[in-house]
């Protein structure tokens, strides 16, 4: 079975899966204006960089056919507005502010409310279907670095869940599967949102891919004892220099992974790079406290006790062995290589 979309447009609405409720329950939630989906992409309804872009993308269109509908005189205000309140969602994932930064040229070009409205609709359709071929090719130029027989390890979810469809780590991994080339899949169960225990399970499980969870705890015994050969990961924004931030623990990982000779790949579609910086100054999402103190309500932790919750860690492009971008395969990835690679597919 498929794994249901993230992201729907039906009825004139956008309708996002509530991913809080994965995998017990398959809920979607309709959304009408921008600062619903601006709370949607903070609240962890949709996550997963390509997603939160495509579903912003969607909030300026619904803002725009809400201000059309009103006959709203102060349009061109209320709808910078709504970018603003969408811009402040999450720091992290640069597909936020690509998927804004590509509404803009229509907000100056249509002087016409309703016109502008049908064309950000448009324009979010758009980027939705796009990212889905996006990420076949994604899928296609990792498979072809997968050793056959091969058991790899992968973080967080950046699958079809975490994108418009098919996933960009789990979109090499649907590659390699469908290649013959993959013995199974460990999953790290990835605390505190549990993405690879709700999410990455749940979806390859249903595409019968061989999956074992495991705790993130784990990761060292489990690469020294059944190497695999990659850990294969998404990211939420690939800095100038090669270094990728990615969910919290992946740098981890990297480390451990570096230790037991196991190569570690970043599968991105090129609008997650933000090639203005360095890994360094990528804003790192600080998330609440009651995300670690408290399980599904229930306290897990001494009341008022202090924590750290980065929901990102930024890995350093020296452990990163190879960046896979739909336009084809970066090894060992460092600032040259990677204008190169921008420079040869024709990316601004
Ligand atoms: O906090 P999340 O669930 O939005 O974090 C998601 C990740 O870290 C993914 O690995 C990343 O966004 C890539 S999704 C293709």
């Amino acid at each position: 079975m498929p794994t249901p979309d993230a992201i729907r447009w039906q009825n004139e609405q956008l309708e996002l899966l509530d991913q809080r409720l994965l995998p017990s329950q398959t809920t979607y939630l309709p959304y009408q204006r921008a600062e619903q989906v601006a709370a949607a992409i903070k609240d962890m309804v949709v996550r997963g960089a390509p997603a939160i872009g495509i579903s912003a993308a969607y909030g300026m269109a619904l803002e725009a056919l809400y201000l059309a509908s009103q006959k709203d005189a102060n349009w061109a205000e209320n709808l910078s507005s709504a970018r603003t309140i969408l811009a402040a969602s999450r720091p992290t994932a640069v597909n936020l502010f690509w998927a804004l930064e590509r509404c803009d040229p229509l907000l100056a070009k249509h002087a016409d409310i309703a016109e502008l409205a049908e064309a950000l609709l448009a324009l979010a359709q758009q980027l939705h279907q796009e990212d889905i071929a996006i990420n076949t090719r994604i899928g296609d130029h990792g498979a072809a670095l997968i050793p056959e027989d091969s058991l790899v390890y992968t973080h967080c979810n950046a699958g079809a869940l975490a994108t418009g469809g098919y996933g960009t780590a789990l979109g090499v991994i649907r590659s390699a599967w469908r290649d013959g080339k993959l013995r199974g899949v460990i999953a790290g169960e990835t605390r505190p949102w549990l993405q690879g225990a709700r999410l990455t399970s749940w979806e390859l499980m249903q595409d019968k891919i061989p999956v074992t969870l495991a705790i993130e705890g784990a990761a060292a015994h489990l690469m020294r004892e059944q190497k695999p050969s990659w850990v294969i990961v998404g990211a939420d924004r690939v800095a100038a220099n090669g270094d990728a931030a990615n969910k919290i623990g992946t740098y981890n990982l990297a480390i451990i992974a570096k230790h037991h000779g196991v190569k570690v790949m970043v599968a991105a579609p090129t609008s997650t790079f933000d090639l203005t910086i360095d890994g360094p100054d990528i804003p790192i999402e600080q998330r609440p406290s009651e995300e670690i103190t408290h399980s599904r309500g229930n306290p897990v932790a001494p009341d008022q006790c202090q924590t750290h919750n980065p929901a990102f860690d930024v890995t350093p492009a020296e452990l990163i062995d190879a960046i896979v971008t739909e336009h084809g395969v970066i090894l060992s990835p460092d600032r040259e290589r990677i204008r190169q690679h921008f420079a040869d597919a024709g990316v601004k």
